[in-house]
C-alpha cells in the first residue's frame, strides 16, 4: 500500500478558495478522515488526492512518487460517492465489473474467467456472495452501498477513498457500514482516506483525523487528541461539548492564569505547545463537561461559581447548565446531585483540563515556530 504526502496543496474555483495550506502525510494502510462542516473542501481535498482536480498549487505524493500530474486511472485509487453513483441498467455483478473492463481498455487484459474470479471475491468481502444477478433497485440502500464498495475495491487499488459513504443510510445501518467499512479496511489494511461531516462517526472509525473549517486544516491527530487537546476554538467547539469561558491572561509561565468574568479566575494550560502567549491577551478557556466536579480532585482546581439554569436528566448522569456572567456552562454530574434551577453551584476543573485558547484559529497555529501544518510554506518562501 502506500503512504500519502500532501504538501502545500491550494484549489481554487474561480474566487472560491476551496482548501488551501494542505501539509499533512496520511499514513500507510491506516484510515484518516477529513471531517468538517458542509462546505469546508473536504469533497476537494479527496478529489484532489484522486485525480479529478488539478492542484492550483502544491504536490501530491504517494511514497515518494510524485502524482501530481498523474491522470485519475493511474492512481491506482478506488473511489466510493455519496449516492454510490450506480448504474441503475447494469446488474451488481456488471457494475463491479466495469472497472476491470474499463482497466482492460488501457492494455491490461483480464480473461473472462479472471473477472469473474475478482468480481465474485468482491461481492464475498462486502458480504454480497451471490447477489450478483440483480438490479440496483433490487437492492436496498445498505447492499448499494456495499455494491459501490465492491466496485471501488474490485481493481485492487492502493488508496480507497470514501465521501460520505453513510449519509444516505438510515441510523441502525450507518452503524453497520461503518462496522464492515472498519473490517474491509482492516482486512485489507489499505491506506483510506475518509470523509465525512459526522463527528462521532470520525472520532469512532478513523486512525487520524483532520479537521476542516473553510478550507484549512485546523487539527489533524489521533481521535483521542483532537478530543483530549484541541488546539483551536473551532476543534474544541465541533467536536464533543464544551464550556467556554473568555478571558484575559494574566501571567503566562508553566501554566496560564486567566481572568475570567465577575472577578474570577482560573488557570489552565495549553494544548498548543510553542504558542507565544502574551500578557492582556484574550484568549477562550475550554472544559468539557465531565471535567467539572462536584468536590475538588486536587487541593489546586479551579474553582468556578454559577448560578443554575437548567437541569436535565439523562439516566447515566445530569446535566447542569449554568450561568457564569453571561456565559452558559455546562456539567455533567453524578444522577444523586441534587440541585434546582436559580441556586448557586460551585464547581472545580481540575488545571490540567482547563484550556486555554488563543483567539486567532489557524493564524494561532502559524505562530506555533515548526508547527506541522503551517510551517512549510514559511521554510519555502520566508517573508
Ligand atoms: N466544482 C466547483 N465549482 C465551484 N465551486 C466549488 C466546486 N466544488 C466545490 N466548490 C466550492 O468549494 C468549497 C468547498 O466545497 P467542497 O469541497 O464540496 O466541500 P465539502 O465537501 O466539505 O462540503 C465550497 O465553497 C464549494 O461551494
Ligand atoms: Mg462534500
Amino acid at each position: 500500500m502506500v503512504e500519502i504526502t500532501l504538501q502545500n496543496l491550494r484549489k481554487t474555483f474561480g474566487e472560491v478558495i476551496a482548501t488551501d495550506d494542505v501539509n499533512i502525510v496520511l499514513e500507510d494502510g491506516k484510515l484518516t478522515t477529513l471531517l468538517g462542516p458542509s462546505g469546508c473542501g473536504k469533497t476537494t481535498l479527496l478529489r484532489l488526492v484522486a485525480g479529478f482536480y488539478a492542484p492550483d498549487t502544491g504536490k501530491i505524493l504517494f511514497d515518494d512518487r510524485d502524482m501530481t500530474e498523474v491522470p485519475p486511472n493511474k492512481r491506482r485509487t478506488g473511489m466510493c460517492f455519496q449516492n454510490y453513483a450506480l448504474w441503475p441498467h447494469m446488474t451488481v455483478f456488471d457494475n463491479i465489473a466495469y472497472g476491470l473492463k474499463l482497466k482492460r481498455t488501457q492494455g491490461m487484459k483480464y480473461t473472462k474467467a479472471a473477472v469473474r474470479r475478482r468480481v465474485s471475491e468482491a461481492l464475498d468481502l462486502v458480504r454480497m456472495g451471490g447477489l450478483g444477478d440483480r438490479t440496483p433497485h433490487q437492492l436496498s440502500g445498505g447492499q448499494q452501498q456495499r455494491v459501490a464498495l465492491a466496485r471501488a475495491l474490485v481493481i485492487e487499488p492502493d488508496v480507497l477513498l470514501l465521501d460520505e459513504p453513510l449519509s444516505n443510510l438510515d441510523a441502525k445501518l450507518r452503524n453497520e457500514m461503518r462496522e464492515e467499512i472498519l473490517r474491509i479496511q482492516g482486512e485489507l489494511g489499505i491506506t483510506t482516506v475518509y470523509v465525512t461531516h459526522d463527528q462521532i462517526e470520525a472520532l469512532s472509525i478513523s486512525d487520524y483525523v483532520a479537521v476542516m473549517d473553510k478550507g484549512y486544516i485546523q487539527q489533524y491527530a489521533s481521535p483521542r487528541d483532537i478530543y483530549d487537546a484541541p488546539q483551536t476554538i473551532f476543534v474544541a467547539d465541533f467536536i464533543g461539548k464544551c464550556t467556554f469561558i473568555d478571558g484575559t491572561i494574566e501571567s503566562a509561565g508553566n501554566q496560564l492564569e486567566v481572568a475570567i468574568p465577575d472577578g474570577q479566575r482560573v488557570v489552565g494550560r495549553t494544548t498548543l505547545p510553542g504558542y507565544p502567549f502574551e500578557i492582556g491577551e484574550n484568549v477562550r478557556c475550554a472544559v468539557r463537561p465531565e471535567d467539572l466536579h462536584i468536590r475538588p480532585t486536587n487541593s489546586d482546581d479551579n474553582e468556578i461559581t454559577g448560578t443554575v439554569s437548567q437541569v436535565i436528566y439523562v439516566g447515566s448522569n445530569i446535566e447542569i447548565y449554568f450561568n457564569v456572567g453571561t456565559i452558559q456552562a455546562v456539567a455533567n454530574l453524578p444522577p444523586e446531585f441534587v440541585t434546582e434551577r436559580g441556586s448557586e453551584i460551585k464547581l472545580y476543573a481540575p488545571r490540567d483540563q482547563m484550556m486555554v485558547l488563543p483567539l486567532g484559529g489557524v493564524d494561532s497555529l502559524r505562530k506555533v515556530p515548526g508547527h506541522p501544518l503551517y510551517s512549510f510554506q514559511e521554510t519555502l518562501e520566508p517573508a
